[in-house]
Parts: structure tokens; sequence; C-alpha cells
């Protein structure tokens, strides 16, 4: 984000924040150098070659839900199942990955955090990661399986076919969850703390095939589908701080809700892009049919 601001060295950083935002919703492609923008009727989403641990650029309670898939270091989860060695860049979060996400969302608005399944190597971190949340007001809200379909790895001690949504409320969760006895005695429509609806047992869905992914780590759509309408409205901002293949992006489109994606590889970016550009939105034959704006 500094090369961008260093592009408008001559304006206050209020002002690129803005550009950001103001451009939710206006037909346009390049914002500025590393900042892209592709368009789906109101709906928007921007992609930024960046630090997705550098949220300095976000105003605080601005944003409406994060999803991501945290590059996490663990050489021993890493191997096997569809991540053979990860081929990008690797880390383990610590407490200001979680006062930054914290600061950004809206209160009661939902952190998503796609997690490995909990093994003897990571079960410390995995744990560490609800205590860093916690200390920042990020509160555990719920964990669901997402069981791979029918996919087996049976690689190491058991089968690997299962990572974990785990999803925190900033404070209490917002109330999304329609109250039916309320609203019948009120004579309104009355909504009680929680998700849009009771989440369910797990996600039963299968990964991407291998030879449709664009990226190593790329989880299916219609899994990031799910979880964007349990967790946010229509015309939402979500964040996705860790784009990988820009999937939490196409999904957020596909729901009618806005989106800022955050990756670090060029490589990874210019492959967000095409996809955008190219329409391919695997499992979802629909938008092939609908025409999208040229990113340049
Ligand atoms: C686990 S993958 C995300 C996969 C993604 N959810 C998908 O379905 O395609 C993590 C991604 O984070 C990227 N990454 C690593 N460090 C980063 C950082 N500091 N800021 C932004 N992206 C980073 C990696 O290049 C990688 O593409």
């Amino acid at each position: 984000m500094k090369d961008v601001y260093s592009q408008f060295s001559n304006k206050p950083n209020e002002t690129i924040r803005a550009r950001i935002y103001e451009n939710l919703g206006i037909k346009f492609q390049r914002i500025a150098k590393g900042i892209y923008k592709t368009i789906e009727g109101n709906e928007s989403c921007i992609i930024i070659e960046g630090d997705g641990r550098d949220l300095s650029f976000l105003e605080d309670n601005s944003i409406d839900c994060i999803i991501t898939d945290h590059p996490w270091s663990d050489k021993k989860s890493n191997r096997g199942g569809n991540r053979s060695f990860s081929d990008y860049e690797c880390f383990q979060y610590d407490t200001n990955d979680f006062k930054e996400k914290a600061r950004v969302l809206k209160d009661g608005c939902f952190l998503v955090e796609i997690l490995p399944a909990e093994n003897e190597s990571n079960f410390r971190y995995l744990y560490q990661l609800k205590e860093y949340a916690e200390q920042n007001g990020l509160f555990y809200y719920s964990k669901v399986t997402w069981k791979k379909g029918n996919f087996v790895s049976n690689t190491g001690r058991k089968a690997k076919n299962s990572q974990d949504v785990m999803i925190f409320s900033k404070g209490k969760a917002r109330n999304m969850r329609y109250d039916s006895k309320k609203s019948a005695l009120m004579k309104s429509e009355c909504y009680m703390s929680g998700t849009s609806k009771m989440l369910p047992t797990m996600f039963d869905v299968q990964p991407v095939q291998t030879n449709k992914k664009i990226h190593q780590s790329e989880l299916p759509v219609s899994l990031c589908e799910q979880i964007i309408e349990y967790v946010t409205y229509e015309g939402e901002v979500i964040l996705d701080t860790f784009a990988g293949s820009g999937v939490v992006g196409i999904a957020a489109l596909n729901k009618k809700r806005n989106c800022i994606l955050i990756e670090k590889e060029s490589k990874s970016v210019e492959k967000i892009l095409k996809r955008f550009s190219n329409n391919l939105f695997f499992e979802n034959p629909s938008y092939s049919q609908n025409p999208r704006n040229e990113i340049s």
C-alpha cells in the first residue's frame, strides 16, 4: 500500500482511502498501480496486490465481514491433502493480525477463518489463534467442519478430508437470525443475535478438481457462497486478506456482495484478474454467458 500512497504523494492518505470506497459501485478497471476493480451489476470487487497483514489503508469499522484462508505455516499439515508443500509464502498469525481485523470490522460482524484440521503438530497454534482473537474482541462464535465431499487423502496418520470453518464475531454477534415467535408477537419482522440461519453440522462440498484449479489451495466457490449467505447481507463489503485464486471475490459477486481482495504474489493477482476477465466462474456456468469488463 505504501507504493500506492506514493503514487498520490501530494494527497493525504484519506484521499486514497476515499477513492477505494468511492469506487465501489462506479465502473472502471485500474484504480492505481496494483489496484484493480471489476463490476457485476451493482456490486464490485477490488483486487489489491499488497500485504494482507497491513490493513492500515482501511478505516475503522468499515468492513461487514472478513473471510480468509491464511497461508498457515505448518510443514506437517501442508504436506499431503491437496497441499503438497505450499508453493506460496507462509507465516503464523500473531495477535496484531487479529487486532487489525477487529479494528476494520463493524461491531457484531463476523470474521471467518478457514483453518487446517487439527493434528498433533498444529493444535497449539489453532488454540493460540482463538486466544489472539478473543484478546482483541473477536469472540468464538462457532466452528463448522468443511467435509471435502468424497475426496480422501490418506497420507499420514488419518485421512485428511476436512478443514475447519472458524467463525468469530466482533463483540456480540449482530441480529441476523429471523425470530418467528417475536415477529408474530410484535407483528413486525424481528431478528435475534446470530448468523442468518442456524449453521449446519458441516459443509459437505467437493474440493476443486486439480485440472480446474488456478491456485494450489483454491477453495470451492460453492463453499464460499454458502458461508457468505450465513454471515452477510446483499450489498455488504467482504474482505479477503489472502486471496489466492480470488474465489471469495467470485462468490461475493455471485451472491451480490462487494469484495476487497488482497494478495501479495503478483502471479496470483494476474491469475485473479484473468479469472475475472475471462469469466472463469467455475461451478457457476450461468456466469460464463455473462460478459464482464476487461481488466487492463
Ligand atoms: C491459502 S492461500 C489462499 C487460497 C484462497 N483462499 C483460495 O481459495 O484460492 C494463501 C494466499 O496468501 C498469499 N499470501 C501470503 N502472504 C501474504 C500476505 N502477507 N499478504 C497477502 N497475501 C499473502 C499467498 O500468496 C497465497 O496465495
